[in-house]
């Protein structure tokens, strides 16, 4: 296990510059799909042109950048609490606190790929008529009733970034159930050219040996021209249709399978005490994190440490988007309690994981 030493299980699998398998992304699942730069702006492009004005219920437990599309179109975040099972979207929560704060609308999220509870999210969003936002940024390919994630309610988005199960170097495609006739897109080809290099030098070749001083300048790079540039009109450019297309190609065929199984079988191979693992409570998931949830922050951040000595990335989930628990109490439970490992396609890199898990058991009183 020398060469593990110093890997991160954490590879996207299928980035190429070859059109190979296409996907027409533009008419995929029954929806008619538009492009915008990033998951955040796709959501930017839904509440401008759906007119979505006031209060918006998201989850407490969520990636923090879908806040910058609210703060952009001055509309108010009204949190929601998750599920302790699934970490989805607990629906007496949403029912209550959209009741009392008069939201207009409601931003659903299937999270580390496992569907959330669609047949009652519909139903209370069209009883209340909140206008539903189904964000499939981390579950695309996953299906809930026989229909995909992300075609549900009044919207719905995937997104292509780093980190999600459909990985690349940006990019995301959105539906409205009323598109607006004509988006006039901005243009920035040289900065979209920069993220893809960024991405394939310091992701997809992240066991390769390159220059450090490269890695660090590329990103440096790609940190700064997302702080100068705005690219929340951005359109898609010619070079990159071909390579989104190829990811869903790959990304929602066998390596979602191949996932999926190493996914379970982690979770059938080992028990830790204090420990559980996040499962698919309903539908067909898209596995691509293994996501531990510890009764204690201690114990997760102790567990981090030691998959980190042991050579496997794991990181602590998101922080909670807001301290104010009040109305909030699953969230205030797993608060900082949450671990996670990006999956890759290996059986030796899953066996490896196992023996590194089973190690933790046995000196986690030490
Ligand atoms: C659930 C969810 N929605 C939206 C986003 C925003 O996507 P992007 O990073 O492409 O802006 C993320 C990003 O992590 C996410 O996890």
């Amino acid at each position: 296990m020398k060469n593990l030493k110093k890997i991160d299980i954490f590879r996207p699998e299928c980035f190429t510059w070859e059109p190979m398998d296409y996907v027409d992304l533009y008419s995929l699942y029954g929806k008619k799909w538009r492009y915008a730069s990033k998951g955040r702006y796709a959501l930017y492009h839904i509440l401008k042109y759906s007119n979505i004005k006031g209060k918006i219920l998201i989850p407490v437990y969520v990636c923090e950048t879908v806040l910058i599309p609210l703060r952009l179109l001055n509309i108010e975040p009204i949190f929601y609490d998750i599920n302790l099972d699934d970490l989805n979207a607990n629906i007496s929560s949403i029912e209550r606190i959209g009741k009392q704060y008069d939201i207009s609308a409601v931003l659903v999220v299937s999270m580390y790929g496992n569907p959330a509870d669609y047949e009652s999210l519909e139903t209370i969003c069209k009883k209340n008529n909140w206008f539903m936002i189904d964000d499939g940024a981390q579950a695309m390919g996953a299906k809930f009733n026989g229909r995909y994630v992300g075609t549900f309610g009044d919207a719905g988005f995937y997104s292509f970034s780093p980190g999600k199960p459909t990985a690349g170097p940006m990019g995301a495609f959105y539906w409205m159930s009323e598109m607006c006739s004509s988006i006039h897109y901005t243009r920035h080809k040289w900065l979209h050219k920069l993220f893809y290099y960024e991405f394939y030098i310091n992701r997809v070749k992240i066991y390769d040996n390159v220059s450090v001083l490269l890695r660090k300048l590329l990103s440096l790079l790609v940190l700064f021209t997302n702080k100068v540039f705005d690219i929340k009109e951005d359109g898609i450019e010619d070079f990159e249709q071909p390579i989104l297309s190829h990811i869903c190609a790959k990304s929602l065929g066998k390596y979602m399978i191949v996932k999926n199984k190493i996914r379970n079988n982690i979770i059938q191979s080992i028990e830790i005490p204090g420990m559980r693992f996040l499962k698919a409570k309903r539908g067909k998931e898209n596995a691509y994190k293994l996501v531990i949830i510890a009764k204690e922050k201690l114990l997760a951040q102790k567990l981090i440490k030691f998959l980190n000595k042991n050579g496997i990335y794991a990181r602590s989930g998101y922080s909670m988007l807001t301290c104010d628990f009040a109305l909030l109490p699953n969230a205030a439970q797993i608060d900082g309690c949450v671990v996670e490992i990006p999956l890759e396609c290996s059986v030796r890199k899953k066996n490896f994981l196992i023996k590194i898990l089973k190690k933790f058991r046995y000196c986690i009183n030490e």
